[in-house]
């Protein structure tokens, strides 16, 4: 089976003449998907225009929000007109960026509380032969499934776990998911599905806990990986999920895996950033379905520098500029990191007033972050100053990734309910969907007043403080699958 999927596989993936602007390194060019490509690089070939950003339009209701895990980000489509928005509410969008009207929205199909997490890809597919274009996205109910991305009608949808609470990584011809499940006990693992049937391919449900993670994948050295919440990255072979390594890294892994000239680049809840060399596993392929279980401590030459330590969580997204080999990403410590692919050191940090979840993006001439203190932050690539920053009325946390449109105008980025804020007045505003254009600015310096309205900032102290107290009642209340989810 696998020995006629893959000669079809690269025969497709080398014919393709279907272009998107919107593309990163090593990108397969039929696909568009939340980190640009399989490796997660999340560098898109944009250049954001100079000027402020001012609100277009913002719809409420988008997240209701019962917990503050990273949920759905936006995804522009190819026609760069269109963009792709998935809520908890189990709803997903197709959105025209100019007007924000709906084209359709298509739901989850079983019965999950907590709706779509997932951010979802888009795959384009051959024009000829009548097969749809396609929306990719998991649900919480543990259905992956596939829509037509022209009607928003399903074309198919495979259960792959108990859960969804990851977005999946695809190429035109597979998909990898990683799921999780709750009873009788925690546990997760990673799925890889064909994208013409929704069939499995494997299934591989080694993990001890929950995957909240994008699997990062690398033909290269044959390896899909993903973190899990029982503190190790896993790595499995890719043509048959057998599992060949387990690293322990003392903490949840939850955010996307940066793949890098054959490291697995990503933090973890113990406040490490990791570069783990995985590319010895190739070679080393066990003959038994039994995983080395490899102590993260041990050996040299399993990192590529020493982790980078900080006393709070990482769970933001790396992203890669592969022009200048500068790493990107958020913590906990509430600071946007750039550091050096080659040597491991901070280049600068840029503090904002909260935690960020929010995995930065890279752009020709500026990173795109989202923090927990509501505000979107451009910032210079080499120095890490804030072209802008940005927030509007009470936006609340902005844990999902921001998007940016091909011609770089126009901002899109959801934001999270106020469900753990202590402020009556702010309580039952529901999660907002927001687009930003950015303008030249004036002379008069006009924009001032908008761009500086700030009512959210007593939010975000207000929100500290109270946080341990509504997660502790949260956790109280919730299943094992969300209980750690802040
Ligand atoms: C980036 O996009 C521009 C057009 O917008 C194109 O001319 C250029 O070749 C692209 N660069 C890369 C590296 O793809
Ligand atoms: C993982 O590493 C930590 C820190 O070294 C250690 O305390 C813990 O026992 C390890 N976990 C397992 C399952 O080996």
């Amino acid at each position: 089976m696998l020995s006629l999927l893959l000669p079809f596989f690269l025969l497709l993936t080398s014919t393709r003449t279907t272009t998107c602007t919107r593309t990163g390194i090593n990108d397969d060019n039929d696909v568009i998907q939340w980190r640009g490509n399989i490796a997660h690089t999340a560098h898109f070939n944009v250049t954001l225009l100079p000027g402020q950003p001012r609100q277009l339009y913002r719809h409420h209701g988008l997240n209701k929000g019962v917990h503050s895990a990273a949920k759905s980000s936006p995804v522009v489509l190819a026609d760069g007109e269109t963009f792709l928005q998935a809520g908890d509410t189990g709803i997903l969008y197709r959105i025209e960026i100019a007007t924000g009207q709906p084209l359709w929205a298509a739901a989850q199909l079983g019965f999950s509380s907590f709706g779509y997490h997932s951010t979802p890809c888009a795959i384009y597919r051959d024009d000829d032969d009548n097969t749809p274009d396609l929306a990719i996205i998991g649900s919480y109910d543990g259905v992956l499934s596939a829509f037509d991305l022209e009607t928003g009608h399903r074309v198919w949808e495979t259960s792959v776990g108990e859960h969804i609470g990851a977005s999946p990584t695809c190429t035109s011809s597979f998909i990898y998911i990683a799921v999780e499940f709750s009873t009788p006990r925690a546990a997760g693992g990673v799925c890889k599905v064909q994208v013409d049937t929704g069939d499995k391919i494997w299934c591989s449900y080694t993990m001890g806990s929950h995957s909240h993670c994008t699997a990062g994948v690398d033909y290269q050295h044959n390896v899909v990986v993903a973190g899990s919440n029982d503190n190790y990255l896993h790595v499995f072979r890719e043509t048959d999920g057998v599992t060949l390594a387990k690293y322990n890294t003392s903490g949840a892994i939850k955010g996307p895996i940066l793949m890098h000239h054959g490291f697995a680049i990503f933090g973890s809840w113990s406040g490490n950033i990791f570069a783990i060399d995985i590319s010895h596993l190739a070679s080393k392929v066990p003959t038994t379905a039994t995983a080395d279980t490899i102590q993260i401590e041990r050996g040299p030459g399993l990192y590529k520098w020493p982790p980078i330590e900080s006393d709070k969580k990482f769970m933001s997204g790396v992203a890669l500029d592969p022009t200048t080999n500068l790493l990107y990403t958020g913590g906990h410590d509430y600071k946007i990191r750039c550091i050096d692919f080659h040597t491991g050191k901070v280049r600068w940090e840029y503090q904002t007033n909260s935690y960020i979840l929010s995995s930065p993006i890279v752009l020709n001439n500026a990173i795109l972050s989202g923090s927990s203190d509501g505000y979107v932050y451009a910032l210079d690539k080499a120095t890490g100053k804030a072209l802008w920053s940005y927030i509007l009325g009470r936006t609340g946390r902005i844990t999902a990734s921001v998007d940016v449109s091909h011609d770089g105008k126009y901002i899109l980025y959801a934001s999270d309910s106020y469900g753990f804020t202590a402020k009556n007045q702010c309580k039952g505003k529901p999660g907002s969907l927001h687009v930003l254009e950015i303008r030249e600015t004036d002379a008069s310096g006009s924009m001032h007043e908008e761009v500086a309205v700030d009512d959210n900032k007593e939010e975000v102290s207000d929100e500290d403080n109270d946080n341990d107290k509504k997660v502790d009642s949260a956790k109280a209340k919730s299943d094992e699958g969300l209980k750690d989810e802040l």
